[in-house]
């Protein structure tokens, strides 16, 4: 299945509400929805519980994936009802861990195909969401128009739209590492890590990494993936920046910035943790994220304690 989607912040919901209602939406009633997320790789991972005060809803498990921008976007989801949520919760939670859960409740309406989400989420505020579930071999022309002209009637303003999910916002509510605010250091790495993300040689994964290294001369060094067709020759964008670094004769690695299309945060492999030690010190501080979006701060200690180090030679 495939959406077109918008999310606002909504200031006003008992506005939107008579907005939406004027414009003849269909109030499908009030949903209590408890999310689960778990730490997944490629798309994402969710489990949903909810209930009703109307007929009962199933239960149901959600992969999906679809890019943190602000803009109207295209989503791609399978949903699979799910008779028993509980021990499939916590199965799932001692396989993969749950990373974050987002209870909120939600007022439906339906307007011409479109979902419309009437979010209150807890700790995170009030929110609109538009979904307008895509026709099989639609070419998404007409759900962009119906979204477009859905926010032009409800006034959806331009400096609410979101493009994270609720996941990461509670994710950085909850005072984790992760840090709303941009520092201008961190998004110039990540800025770099992105642009040369599209670089990218991935012709056998198709997951695009972009990593940038802040030189102790300030320079910024970038790389991408290398893959190969003998697969274990691939070689991961941090080694390929760590190769941009040496080669312009720098020799510390002072902060570190990886982005990945795929992934909100993709933390360095094991291999490339240990690459980058060779350099940079375990307060060497490793953004994670997209430049002025969700980001999550941590530092080369922490990816890898207990660093092998090899004693010089007396
Ligand atoms: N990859 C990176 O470039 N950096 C990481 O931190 C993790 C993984 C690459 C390696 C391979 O080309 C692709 O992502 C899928 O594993």
């Amino acid at each position: 299945m495939r959406n077109v989607e918008l999310k606002a912040r909504d200031p006003d919901p008992a506005r939107t509400l008579e907005r939406a209602l004027a414009l003849g939406a269909e109030d499908i009633g009030v949903i209590r929805q408890r999310d689960t997320y778990f730490a997944g790789a490629r798309g994402r991972l969710k489990l949903r519980e909810q209930e009703t005060d109307g007929p009962p809803l199933f239960d149901e498990l959600i992969e999906y994936s679809r890019a943190d921008t602000t803009d109207a976007r295209t989503s791609t989801y399978r949903r699979v009802p799910v008779a028993d949520a509980a021990p499939l919760r916590e199965a799932l939670d001692a396989a993969y861990g749950a990373v974050a859960t987002v209870n909120k409740r939600r007022r439906l309406l339906l307007w011409e195909g479109v979902r419309i989400h009437l979010d209150d989420v807890e700790g995170l505020g009030t929110f609109l969401e538009l979904e307008a579930i895509a026709d099989r071999g639609s070419d998404l022309g007409a759900e962009h128009e119906k979204v477009e002209r859905l926010r032009a009637e409800l006034g959806v303003q331009d400096e609410n739209l979101v493009g994270a999910s609720y996941e990461n916002l509670v994710r950085t509510e909850a005072g984790g590492r992760l840090e709303p605010e941009d520092s201008g250091s961190a998004d110039e790495l990540l800025a770099a890590a992105e642009r040369v993300m599209h670089t990218a040689h991935v012709p056998y994964s198709h997951f695009p990494v972009g990593a940038a290294l802040r030189g102790g001369d300030g320079q910024v060094y970038a790389g991408a993936n290398v893959e190969n067709a003998s697969y274990p020759q691939g070689q991961c964008a941090e080694t390929s920046a760590i190769g941009a670094l040496i080669a312009a004769g720098q020799t510390e690695i002072t902060e570190v910035g990886v982005v990945a299309e795929r992934m909100d945060f993709c933390p360095p492999c094991g291999g490339c943790r240990q690459r980058l030690a060779e350099f940079a010190g375990p307060d060497t501080p490793v953004h994670l994220g997209r430049p002025g979006g969700p980001r999550m701060t941590t530092t080369v200690g922490e990816l890898l304690p207990l660093a092998f180090e090899l004693e010089p030679p007396a």
